[in-house]
């Protein structure tokens, strides 16, 4: 920020912890406000040829609903920077806001916030809000207050009392000068008690906004983040919100002045409804019984969405649950979204003709975090279920594509909570000593335990204690779930044929054990050492080959140095103590599809070489700071039909083992379709990408 922005708190006053917290609150209230006017215009844009636009009106509103959503996760990651500052100064994030339309006098006269679908005025309201302090660009058509007021009061107070402003940039400017004089009058240390544990940080998701904040230098740098990013952003930033809107302005007017009849978007509810309402005022009320239904779902993935991020709050790092609860509420996101949209497209109901319905975005009385612990777990099951029953219901009466797609998201994030929730808590007991960096290597026992089907043979014919000698016929194997066992003297030989992607290390290493080209049995474990045979193990970056040694010695350990190594057209190579969707892997040795087609998600199959898909080994180095820690578990979660999103210490290599990462949490792009890869960039949705 270029100016010294000054403190709202009158001479004789002093800024007080109380008072920032409320400022944040507002500041918190605001983000989420706008984040949810943003989603609902983007919601309402038509898409495609099918909903009556020309091929190049299609491929606008698809870009501008792209655009528009993008402004919208800044919001959030805009939010999540205002919810960490709160933290760190000891107070309790706010999650829940007002609902629309708003009360007088939540935000000042100057800031009209309220639901509405995309339009050349809404579009120029949204220009207004982000516009830079400078600006003279005027607000949107029919956006005016409906009377102006002052909310600031100068006098005295013990009470915090709110401030006026013209801009978002300016309340940010007046929110930096009231940290630095509370800091300034407290000390540093003091006014920064919270427990940075309990912030959302990069090591749970890799979002901007989820720097840690630590200090004073630290909090007003997330401010200028938000103030350079987004409202109040100077002209000059091409990527500022403003500048984007802008863009979008001028494509809007260039396609009205060849089609004057060019209707972008569905005429979507301003500020719907669920319930009859109590009072007047500009807010539509949802008769049409289809549109409340979806809607109602909606609401509840968005508010249990809420309830989530608020739990994260409470629980310190590191703690499985956070990551999960973070999960489980990007993922009700992901089913918001179709919901909303589907709304849009349906008619508000009688009172109302030509009048579509909209996401309400209904918040209830209180967001606050559920006590921690196996309650809360069971509270967030249930609820997953009750939505998965409502959208069940839905998609009985509504039987259309983005129904089902909501279904099936919220059928997936009801599986995988009821799935992981139970163990997280033991889980976290047992991080300090799996972290611990001088702890002797655990046994692998989960990456190469032979399952009990496995110990007795399947078959009768008893090889596992026979001597084999070069040239003898390879032992028959016992197969348990599609998983070869070959008994050799000293060690268990373990071959998983559909992970195998054919680096032919072992057939080139190991001719003598890995037999090429014969019929039946081709593995003799018995015709090379075991120290040898468990290096050729080693270098089967699939994991496909594994084993279980019988000597005495130990099995395979996870390595010193987790690495993701990207394959030059082929899928990710990944070394590590591997959690995979919450459970151990069955190797520290994975291949995981990034190319998207293999039948096998989210392991390779070698589909990339049928598909032909072309990406490069070697993208550029961005992130690579040394990490303080390079091993420990590393946490695999498959989005569904979207992204891997992996955390833990992670070097990020290209083929050539140069480093193009070292990063603490990665979401890593699996649909082949990402301009930015290894890194997803939301290019899954535009693809339409299924993982399963
Ligand atoms: S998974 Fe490919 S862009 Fe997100």
């Amino acid at each position: 920020m270029n100016s010294l922005p000054q403190p709202s708190a009158s001479p004789a006053s002093a800024v007080t912890r109380e008072a920032l917290v409320h400022q944040l609150y507002e500041a918190a209230e605001l983000e989420h406000n706008l984040m949810c006017t943003y989603l609902y215009a983007a919601f309402s844009l038509k898409s495609g040829t099918g909903e009556g636009l020309s091929a190049q009106e299609a491929d606008a509103t698809a870009r501008w609903r792209q655009a528009i959503l993008h402004v919208a996760i800044e919001e959030m990651g805009h939010l999540t920077a205002v919810w960490n500052i709160t933290a760190a100064l000891g107070g309790s994030p706010r999650f829940g806001r007002m609902n629309f339309p708003l009360d007088t006098g939540g935000l000042p006269a100057s800031v009209v916030v309220r639901l509405e679908p995309f339009s050349a005025a809404v579009l120029q309201h949204f220009i207004y809000l982000e516009r830079p302090d400078n600006s003279a660009e005027p607000d949107g058509e029919g956006f005016s207050p409906d009377f102006t007021f002052t909310r600031g009061d100068i006098r005295n107070r013990v009470t915090p009392m709110p401030v006026d402003y013209d801009t978002v940039g300016a309340f940010y400017k007046n929110l930096s000068a009231n940290l630095v004089a509370f800091v300034a009058r407290v000390g540093e240390k003091a006014a920064f008690c919270g427990d940075r544990n309990l912030q959302i940080s990069r090591k749970e998701i890799d979002f901007q906004g989820c720097d840690p904040v630590i200090c004073a230098k630290t909090a007003l740098a997330a401010f200028d983040a938000i103030v350079s990013q987004g409202e109040g952003a100077s002209e000059e930033n091409p990527d500022s919100h403003y500048c984007r809107f802008l863009r979008i302005r001028d494509e809007l007017q260039a396609l009205k002045a060849a089609n004057p009849a060019f209707q972008p978007a569905y005429p979507a509810a301003v500020n719907p409804v669920l319930r009859r309402p109590v009072r007047a005022g500009k807010r539509v009320w949802l008769e049409n019984e289809d549109a409340a239904a979806t809607v109602d779902v909606a609401n509840s993935a968005y508010m249990l969405m809420l309830r989530l991020l608020s739990h994260t709050y409470l629980l310190p790092r590191p703690h499985p649950a956070k990551a999960l609860c973070i999960d489980l509420a990007l993922g009700l996101m992901r089913a918001m979204a179709p919901l909303a949209e589907q709304a849009a497209r349906l008619p508000a109901g009688p009172s109302n003709p030509g009048c579509n319905a909209g996401m309400s975005f209904t918040a209830l009385r209180d967001a606050a975090p559920l006590p921690p612990g196996p309650s809360a777990e069971k509270f967030f099951v249930e609820r997953l279920q009750e939505l998965v029953g409502g959208a069940r219901a839905l998609a009985v009466s509504l039987q259309t594509p983005r129904v089902a797609q909501a279904l099936k998201v919220l059928e997936d994030l009801a599986q995988r909570a009821e799935r992981r929730f139970p163990g997280v808590f033991a889980e976290t007991a047992a991080i300090p000593a799996a972290r611990g960096a001088q702890a002797a290597p655990a046994p692998a026992a989960a990456a190469a335990a032979v399952p009990a089907a496995a110990a007795a043979p399947a078959t009768g014919t008893a090889v596992g204690a026979a001597v084999i000698e070069p040239g003898n016929v390879a032992p028959t194997p016992r197969t348990v779930d599609g998983v070869d066992y070959i008994e050799g003297r000293d060690l268990t030989l373990i071959y998983e044929g559909k992970k195998c992607i054919h680096s032919r290390f072992c057939v080139t290493w190991g001719p003598k054990v890995f037999i090429a080209n014969v019929k039946g049995p081709w593995i003799n474990p018995d015709n090379m050492s075991v120290d040898a045979l468990t290096e050729i193990a080693h270098v089967c970056v699939s994991g496909a080959i594994r084993y279980k040694r019988k000597d005495g010695k130990p099995d395979e350990a996870p390595p010193p140095v987790n690495l993701v190594s990207v394959r030059e057209g082929g899928p990710y190579a990944i070394r590590a103590d591997i959690k995979l969707d919450g459970a151990p892997a069955v190797s520290h040795r994975l291949t995981l599809c990034r190319c998207g087609a293999s039948k096998n998600k989210p392991f390779c199959d070698g589909s990339h070489h049928e598909v032909h898909f072309a990406a490069s080994g070697e993208p550029p180095t961005g992130k690579a700071d040394m990490l303080p820690v390079r091993d420990g578990p590393l946490a695999i979660d498959p989005e569904t039909d979207g992204p891997l999103q992996v955390r833990g210490n992670m070097e990020i290599i290209s083929g050539t083992g140069r480093v193009v990462a070292r990063l603490e949490s990665a979401r890593l792009c699996r649909c082949g379709a990402s301009n930015n890869k290894p890194f997803c960039d939301n290019s899954h949705v535009r693809i339409g990408f299924r993982s399963s």
